[in-house]
């Protein structure tokens, strides 16, 4: 590294024993925003100026995360140390204009198409993210081939995320030429002192461990919603509905049976929470709907049958609605004349409803989110790992406490629930909309990546 770079760069303790390391398989792994990007860009600038004229690559999961995270601190260093390069768009190639060293930058899926090209180094960002990690470090391996390289060097930087090839290579088989550094979330001094302790109230248990303490750890293994006990979130007495707070209706369209969840929202947040962006709030669940063989239509009579039976206040009663986003594209369950979809057929009935009236507001995604992210909002609501509880349920919602007990995660695939039993799952999904669109992660703040999905 140039006397510059040295200067410049105040790496962490942590970073530096990477960027010091001589194997020649280096990992480092920590919390979000734990400086693994930084960290990246910095070994990269080192192997390039360690091998003047030669070719490395920097990879990413994705195109975008190439552009947006890595791209961005990496010209941004370039420019804070004053180093002069020719960008090749085109081509994605960096060429630094001193030693002749070229930077390729590519997408994972991209490492196929590196036929003939030698190169003397390379670096994987947030390698557990990337699609076919494996395969793509091998193809990376086998490019590890320049004659003139002075120091080559394969080396990723990434949060664990559980059991995968990443853990299997830097940690499981113990291979001395992979060496691992871990970041802790006390290094970086750049994070306001309060990232972490927000964090703890909006990640669940198990993912805070991961994201926060770097840990490997079976996430996606088991029962899914383990936050959940009938002892914090079933009370002895009936959780009845506020009669001046909206009604919180969120569906899954599965015709047998068919389920949704009838809930309240008790928003606790103060002023200054909300000055600060912070929402504190509670969902009571009240009631769910259990029908089989059930049509869209049947189920919105049931619905407003139960309403009817709440004696609430405000007329009209405001109604948020939440559920299944392929509701939108099919009429799976529906029979309503015209309706060319479940939402349709549920916009038709709710408009020829008299008594009580009611004030239906859609909260549903275009696209759903994917069901780690929308169990992960559920488990932070049933308890976070700062302890919160944020969900009371009435003990009448049984098929809702069966499934939040039951559900699991299928065996050898990624974030995939098993649904053999077809009675299950039906309920917690429709929980799950209501709790991801209301109480979701947002990627930008948390740093959680819900944008990349598997
Ligand atoms: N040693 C350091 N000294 C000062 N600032 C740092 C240091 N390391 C990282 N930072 C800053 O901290 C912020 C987070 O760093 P970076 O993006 O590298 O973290 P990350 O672990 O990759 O985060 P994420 O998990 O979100 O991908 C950035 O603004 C970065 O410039
Ligand atoms: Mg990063």
């Amino acid at each position: 590294m140039s006397k510059e770079v040295t200067t410049l760069y105040r790496a962490h303790k942590n970073q530096l024993a990477f960027h010091e390391s001589i194997a020649p398989f280096k990992g480092f792994c920590g919390p979000v925003g734990s400086g693994k990007s930084l960290a990246l860009v910095y070994e990269a600038l080192k192997l390039a100026y360690e091998n003047p004229g030669c070719m490395g690559l920097i990879g990413a999961p994705t195109y975008k995360m190439l552009m947006d995270v890595v791209q961005t601190h990496f010209f941004r260093e370039l420019h804070l140390l004053g180093i002069e390069f020719d960008f090749h768009k085109q081509q994605n190639k960096l060429e630094f204009r001193d030693n002749g060293s070229t930077i390729i930058f590519r997408a994972v899926e991209e490492v196929d198409h590196l036929r003939g090209t030698n190169l003397a180094w390379f670096g994987l960002d947030e390698a557990t993210y990337c699609r076919n990690g494996e395969y793509a470090w091998n193809q990376l391996l086998a490019r590890l081939r320049e004659p003139r390289a002075t120091r080559k060097e394969g080396f990723a930087v990434f949060t664990p995320r559980g059991f995968d090839w990443v853990h299997d290579f830097f940690v499981a088989r113990g291979n001395p030429e992979y060496q691992l550094f871990r970041a802790s979330m006390l290094d970086n001094p750049a994070l306001d002192k309060d990232y972490y302790e927000r964090l703890a109230a909006s990640y669940d248990e198990k993912l805070y461990r991961q994201e926060v303490y770097a840990e490997f750890l079976n996430i996606h293994s088991g029962h899914v919603y383990y936050a959940f006990s009938r002892d914090l979130h079933v009370p002895k007495d009936p959780v009845e509905p506020d009669p001046r707070l909206p009604i919180y209706w969120t569906l899954d369209f599965n015709i047998s049976p068919a389920c949704s969840v009838i809930a309240q929202v008790i928003d606790e947040s103060t002023m200054v929470d909300r000055q600060l962006g912070h929402r504190k709030a509670r969902i009571n669940v009240i009631d769910e709907i259990y029908l089989k063989d059930a049509r869209t239509p049947d189920v919105c009579e049931e619905f407003i049958d139960r309403l009817r039976k709440m004696k609430l206040s405000s007329s009209p009663i405001p109604l948020f609605l939440y559920g299944d986003a392929s509701g939108r594209n099919r009429q799976r369950a529906s029979n309503s004349e015209g309706a060319a979809s479940d939402w349709d057929a549920i916009k038709y009935h709710l408009k020829n409803v008299t008594t009580p009236f009611v004030q239906p507001n859609y909260r549903v995604r275009a696209r759903n989110q994917s069901i780690r992210d929308r169990v992960a909002s559920v488990n932070k609501m049933l308890r976070s790992f700062s302890g919160d509880i944020s969900m009371t349920i009435d003990k009448r919602c049984k098929h809702l406490i069966k499934d939040l007990e039951s559900v699991s995660w299928a065996e050898g695939a990624y974030a995939v629930i098993d649904d053999r039993n077809k009675e299950l799952t039906h309920m917690s999904d429709a929980l799950s909309y209501l709790c991801d669109v209301e109480f979701g992660q947002s990627v930008g703040k948390t740093g959680y990546r819900s944008d990349i999905t598997f």
